[in-house]
């Protein structure tokens, strides 16, 4: 990949980079909506993602090429520019990181040719956002030699996507790319936050299964769901469903839908806290449990699960080389992970999407991934 990223750079701008920095892709194992209300989550940086390849120039221009569309975007670095539309909005991701590190203390570079490459399915479920994110953030940080720590990379990536793009997303997707370890899940306590990495169980595989469904109002209806999560919290008298106990959601007298997002926030908080616990004992049958558990939350409690998501699930499920499956991500469409021995192959993996294709007339993308580490500089 860098290779092919250092050749697209130089038939892009004529010369060579001179900083490089990749950053991983990832799936959400468990912790379904649990990072922007304070809970744990578990996540794995894959072996795929996004690369970043820059070189400084001294006219104050900052030019943007990628490989997932023709054209460059120029913009001069004097006037900070707003969020780029249409064609364009991919910039909106390294836009907001320049804007975002200042914030933290961390200088930016001026003018700068900029290349990104990815080997990550876009709108997979896998955050290519995140990825292009902490590539980006490593390359300024590298251009203009200042020193910043990972966890500050990863609270600018963030900021970036609340601020900038305008997601009101956690700290999920960020800290995993920017916190990864092959062979290891990362569990981040998002209060803090506070990032740890644990041994993942020799033997077992992912396979991501991508329906290339996405709800028309996805964005809308993420915010919706932070907006109830918030108001649950205030009804029950808590700064965050993290500080709420199971008892105290079903005593309050909530709204439904409030009492619904409620259970599945402090239930689903739990389920983490006792996957870290089965992982280290080596428990994958009750890990897979608890995978099944948390999907069947998302389904019935946070409602952000489809007819597609539930269907491959079930199938999955079924068979005896599935430890778990469920949906990752935000749900609303998107991608299901299912945690597999090594006996599931390619063949039943294709009976599954086989089954799918039949229920909905379209094929979903299989992906077989290994964890990977998390973002670091190659040049
Ligand atoms: C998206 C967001 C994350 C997290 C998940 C749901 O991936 O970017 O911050 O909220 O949804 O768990």
């Amino acid at each position: 990949m860098k290779d092919s990223l250092v050749a697209q750079f130089a038939a892009a701008f004529g010369r060579a980079p001179e900083f490089v920095a990749r950053a991983p892709g990832r799936i959400e194992f468990i912790g379904n909506h649990t990072d922007y209300n304070g809970g744990p989550v578990l996540g794995a940086a894959i072996d795929r993602g996004v690369w970043v390849a820059l070189a400084r120039r001294d006219d104050g221009l900052r030019i943007f090429a990628s490989d997932q569309r023709p054209g460059a975007v120029t913009l001069p670095a004097a006037t900070p520019p707003g969020r780029q539309t249409g064609a364009a909005s991919w910039v909106n991701y390294p836009l907001g990181v320049l804007a975002a590190l200042p914030v933290f203390g961390v200088p930016v570079p001026a003018g700068f040719d900029y290349f990104a490459a990815s080997d990550l399915p876009a709108g997979a479920g896998l955050s290519s956002s995140a990825a292009i994110e902490l590539a980006s953030a490593l390359a300024f940080v590298a251009a203009t030699g200042a020193a910043a720590d990972r966890e500050v990379l990863v609270q600018a990536a963030r900021h970036a996507e609340n601020h900038f793009v305008g997601v009101p997303c956690g700290i999920l997707d960020q800290g995993v790319s920017g916190f990864g370890r092959r062979d290891h899940l990362v569990f981040i306590d998002c209060r803090g936050p506070r990032f740890e990495t644990v041994p993942l169980p020799a033997g077992v595989q992912f396979r991501i299964f991508n329906t290339h469904t996405k709800h028309a109002l996805v964005d809308g209806l993420y915010a919706a769901r932070h907006r109830e999560c918030v108001a649950a919290a205030a009804a029950l008298g808590v700064a965050q469903l993290v500080d709420a106990t199971a008892a105290q959601v079903a005593q309050a007298a909530l709204p439904a839908i409030e009492a619904r997002r409620a259970r599945h926030v402090v239930d689903e908080i739990a389920r983490v806290g006792a996957t870290v616990t089965a992982l280290r004992a080596g428990d994958l049958g009750a890990v897979g449990r608890l995978l099944a558990a948390s999907h069947e939350s998302s389904r019935a409690l946070f409602e952000n699960s489809t007819a597609e998501l539930d269907f491959l699930v079930s199938a999955l499920t079924a068979s005896p080389h599935v430890y778990g499956a469920r949906l990752t991500g935000g749900g609303f469409g998107g991608a299901v992970m299912a945690l597999t021995t090594a006996e599931f192959g390619a063949a039943e993996a294709e009976a599954v999407a086989a089954a799918y294709a039949a229920r909905f007339g379209t094929r979903p993308d299989l992906l077989q991934t290994r964890t990977g580490d998390g973002a670091e500089r190659i040049l």
